[in-house]
């Protein structure tokens, strides 16, 4: 038995199927190389202890009288998880846990999924137990759904758990199923902050998972997943809801014609269907922002960008942008002097490729 585990979760990037996760769609995802890390060690006492090296706090509850925490709201994530932990009956008496990251907080990357998921894989595998890769996803996105009280889809701690290096990820919210299909060699994801944080607390996004059930309920389908743009468009929803919907379908669609562009090795299709996807955020599901806006254009004009969007929820937060590898650093260089040229604001890049997934980096 060990006494000490340490975990990696990283953050993911959605690439293409924004908001189709709870819809029972699809989504084109990967894991980056930037993530959380949990060091678990049992403690003697049924009490769970919790610090953090990024935010320098420390927060502890009793094991059997876990509720959410107002004054260490971050310490919510892993108690959420060990809750849930708790009620698949996992072994353990008492837990200490230490985090660090290296994933910005509010970016848009999933830093909350990544919590769970390494906190979950940690103590798990400090129980010497096992459970199923999507079960544990699940088991996470339950404890943010209840107990951090967030209404999220399960794309972010799907793609952390199952993502692999040089690999996009598949990911069927109906099916529960995830397939991985290889980025073209020579391209490269990049990631700009717009700067302004992106917080999925904020009503918009459970008001956005209203309407597409709203415009669901109103064509008579189980889930947008069940109707087509065409439908759609043919349909008497009302305008706002109509144009909501028309953004799932669209996203559905241009997932599955993206995995087509990657099976053809065809990066320019791709880049195409990235810009779609953006415009369709603006127009139809209106969760962009103006900077996330400006971001795009500016990727729009900028030598080497093949395709731009924001990423995740919106509403600020970051965007992802798919280019050439050679010309990384002029990219970057030319996209932040634009941005602050055009808002005053600075964005911080991260360049990265599809990376290895969840797992466990040392047992002592
Ligand atoms: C956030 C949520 C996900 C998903 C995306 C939008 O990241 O946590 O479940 O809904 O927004 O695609």
């Amino acid at each position: 038995m060990h006494n000490r585990v340490v975990a990696f979760a990283p953050g993911r990037v959605e690439i293409l199927g924004n908001h189709t996760d709870y819809n029972e769609g699809v989504v084109l995802s990967a894991a980056i190389d930037c993530g959380v890390t949990a060091s678990v060690h049992r403690l003697r006492q049924r009490q769970i202890e919790v610090s953090s090296q990024t935010n320098q706090r420390t927060a502890s509850a009793h094991l059997d009288e876990l509720s959410p925490s107002a004054t260490e709201p971050w310490a919510n994530y892993c108690f959420g998880v060990i809750r849930e932990l708790m009620a698949v009956r996992w072994p353990v008496l008492g837990l200490g846990i230490e985090i660090a990251s290296d994933l910005p907080v509010g970016a848009g990357l999933s830093s909350s999924a990544a919590l769970e998921v390494a906190t979950a894989f940690a103590a798990i595998d400090l129980a010497n137990w096992s459970l199923p890769p999507m079960k544990i996803a699940q088991l996470c996105q339950k404890a943010e759904n209840e107990f951090v009280g967030v209404k999220c889809g399960l794309l972010d701690q799907a793609s952390s758990i199952f993502g692999e290096d040089n690999r996009a990820i598949l990911l069927d919210f109906r099916s529960i199923a995830a397939q991985t299909y290889q980025l073209p060699d020579g391209v490269s994801l990049l990631l700009l902050n717009s700067g302004i944080p992106h917080a999925l607390t904020g009503g918009e996004y459970n008001e956005r998972r209203e309407q597409c059930q709203a415009a669901a309920a109103a064509l008579q389908v189980t889930a947008l997943r069940d109707t087509t743009t065409t439908q759609v468009l043919n349909s008497d929803l009302d305008p706002l809801v109509k144009r909501r919907a028309l953004h799932i379908t669209g996203e559905n669609e241009r997932v599955f014609a993206g995995r087509e562009a990657l099976l053809a090795g065809d990066v320019d299709a791709f880049g195409e269907l990235m810009f779609a996807s953006h415009e369709s955020s603006r127009h139809n599901f209106e969760n962009s922002t103006p900077n996330l806006d400006a971001l795009v254009e500016i990727a729009k004009s900028t030598n080497g960008v093949i395709g731009s969007r924001l990423t995740g929820g919106g509403f600020g937060g970051s965007t992802v942008s798919l280019i050439r590898s050679e010309v990384a650093q002029k990219i970057i260089d030319s996209m932040q002097k634009k941005y602050l040229r055009a808002t005053g604001a600075q964005c911080s890049a991260i360049l990265t490729r599809p990376s290895q997934g969840a797992r466990i980096l040392r047992r002592d």
